[in-house]
């Protein structure tokens, strides 16, 4: 046989052999990262069910019956004739599984991403607190199935319903869910009660189409316990980090965009606390209720073994 032709062979059989051992890599690569994320999903279902979790449902109260709040245990509420009515009746996540799902946090480091597409292109998307998409279509996307409202955001973003101009910007970002889940967390700490009912009474009166969930009075506690448990010593879970250990239940691939709460980024300039407002936030404050930055570095821990994926940069 030639030389030429021999050398030929042989670098062929070897570039083989690599790629073989590069595919095997991968293979295993990713059976590890499967591994990791199934483990953390099945430790995470011994402490909450998030089927079961997500929400309140309506055979279990009655309107007039007491609610003590979950932060203010000594602070109660009563069930309304209004939030009854919009209990759901089976869980809204009731057998839900979609392949890849995003998380939509609402850092500021979302703004000039161009990440909107890429958002959207999943097959479930998860939002927070009403975050607008509107005027950020490019780089936050606009898909939504789940968005979350804590009571404040009715204060913070829509100016407490004082005028018709506000109200009916509030009534307008309800109605563009149209289908979605809406994630009202309304026994969590006292002080929302008025705000929930005025968003209650505008989604009955105008027959808003969104399907309301009310989540349950252990979510709280059995998410903490969970992170706990791996030695994570949050304060009170971040609505970003619930959805998280939510979303390992319903999801396969789990991405998250806009979490960065560091007043930087990566090269040093500003960023935003929200991409939406100028509210401004002292992560590090032992005053405030979250411990954002240990959330962020447990996340990060869990996207080097590849159990889920954090998206920080810009896309091109
Ligand atoms: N987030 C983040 N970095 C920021 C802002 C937000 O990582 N700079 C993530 C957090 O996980 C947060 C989520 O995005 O929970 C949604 O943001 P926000 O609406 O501010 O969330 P809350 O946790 O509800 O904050 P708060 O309780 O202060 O209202």
């Amino acid at each position: 046989m030639p030389l030429v032709f021999r050398t030929l062979l042989f670098g062929f059989v070897t570039l083989l052999v690599v790629l073989l051992i590069i595919d095997d890599i991968a293979q295993v690569e990713e059976e590890e990262e499967t591994h990791i994320f199934s483990l953390c999903r099945k430790n995470i279902l011994r402490f909450l069910d998030p089927e079961r979790d997500i929400s309140i449902l309506k055979g279990t109260l009655k309107p007039g019956d007491i609610i003590h709040y979950v932060f203010d245990r000594h602070s109660t509420t009563n069930i309304s004739e209004n939030l009854y009515r919009l209990l759901p009746t089976v869980s809204p996540m009731k057998n839900q599984h979609h392949r890849r799902c995003a998380i939509v946090g609402n850092s500021g480091i979302l703004l000039n991403s161009s990440c909107g597409l890429e958002i959207d292109s999943h097959d479930f998307v998860i939002r927070c607190n009403l975050a607008p998409v509107d005027d950020y279509s490019r780089d936050v996307g606009r898909r939504t199935n789940l968005v979350t409202m804590n009571p404040s955001v009715v204060q913070r973003a829509f100016q407490d319903l004082v005028s018709e101009e506000w109200t009916e910007r509030f009534l307008q970002r309800l109605r563009s869910l149209s289908g979605s889940v809406l994630w009202i967390p309304a026994f969590m700490a006292k002080g929302g009660e008025e705000r929930v009912e005025w968003a209650l009474r505008l989604i009955l009166l105008h027959t808003v189409d969104v399907r309301t969930a009310f989540p349950s009075l252990r979510l709280l506690h059995a998410v903490r316990g969970y992170w706990l448990t791996n030695n994570v010593h949050i304060k009170r879970p971040t609505t970003g980090l619930l959805m998280y250990t939510m979303a390992t239940r319903f999801c396969e691939e789990i991405h998250l965009y806009g979490f960065w709460p560091f007043p930087l980024d990566p090269h040093g300039k500003p960023v935003k606390y929200h991409y939406y407002d100028t509210l401004k936030y002292e992560y590090t404050s032992s005053s405030s209720p979250h411990t954002m930055p240990l959330e962020f570095r447990t996340l990060s821990a869990l996207h080097r073994q590849g159990a889920l994926r954090l998206h920080t940069g810009t896309l091109i």
